[in-house]
């Protein structure tokens, strides 16, 4: 038997929506039907890439961060990833599921601090060429309980999480803004228990995949 070509399945949203949770819970379905899964998260994924990712979430520096360059570090990890993770994995047939992508970048960069979209979208292009995800599963839920999830983490805050509430309201009109804009962006809804949430993600994937 051929194996089929791999996916690149991104699953994005804000803190606590529960993303970590459904990508471990869909890499375990996909291997129960005969994928080959990879998972990864960004910033990082590579070893040079999570050196990226730690300055990245640092809560703390004694200088601020600018935020270009944030932007471009975001960018820098994901050059490392893509070339050293994501494009092997796919052309070795393997689904890839990433915790975050370039729609974070959009949503948090552009909409959270205000960087220029079409600066961002420019140097998507540079770093990802004409490769965009097969599907991304946006997990939607209300700031509160992603936040109210997050706090029972054991994890500590990072530089993102510390931001304030306007800050996270602005991401997720953002995350409105690119799902209208582009058909892999399919909205789930993580406000309820999980049982649902892992269904509709089910779905979302046969819809994709019509042979699972
Ligand atoms: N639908 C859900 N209902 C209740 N708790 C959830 C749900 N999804 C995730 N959680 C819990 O919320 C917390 C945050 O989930 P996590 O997957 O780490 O979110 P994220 O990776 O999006 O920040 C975890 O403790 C997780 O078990
Ligand atoms: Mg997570």
């Amino acid at each position: 038997m051929t194996p089929s070509a791999g996916r690149f399945i991104t699953f994005e949203g804000g803190e606590g929506v529960g993303k970590t949770t459904n990508i471990q819970f869909l890499a375990d379905w996909l291997r129960q039907h005969g994928h080959e899964v990879v998972t990864t998260r960004e910033p990082g994924g590579t070893e040079i890439a999570e050196l990226i990712r730690d300055q990245l979430l640092k809560a703390h520096h004694d200088e601020p961060m600018d935020d270009l360059a944030e932007l471009l570090l975001m960018f820098a990890a994901r050059a490392q990833h893509l070339q050293g993770l994501i494009k092997p994995a796919l052309a070795a047939g393997k689904w890839v599921l990433c915790d975050r992508f370039s729609d974070s970048t959009l949503a948090y960069q552009g909409y959270g601090r205000g960087v220029d979209l079409s600066m961002i979208e420019q140097l998507k292009r540079l770093v990802q060429g004409s490769l965009e995800p097969d599907l991304t599963l946006w997990l939607k839920a209300p700031l509160a309980v992603g936040r109210a999830r997050a706090s029972g983490r054991a994890e500590v805050t990072d530089r993102f999480e510390a931001e304030q509430d306007a800050f996270f309201q602005r991401v997720e009109q953002g995350f409105e803004a690119l799902a209208r804009e582009h058909a892999r962006i399919v909205a789930i809804d993580a406000n309820q228990a999980l049982p649902g949430v892992q269904q509709a993600i089910v779905q979302a994937i046969k819809t994709l995949e019509p042979s699972l």
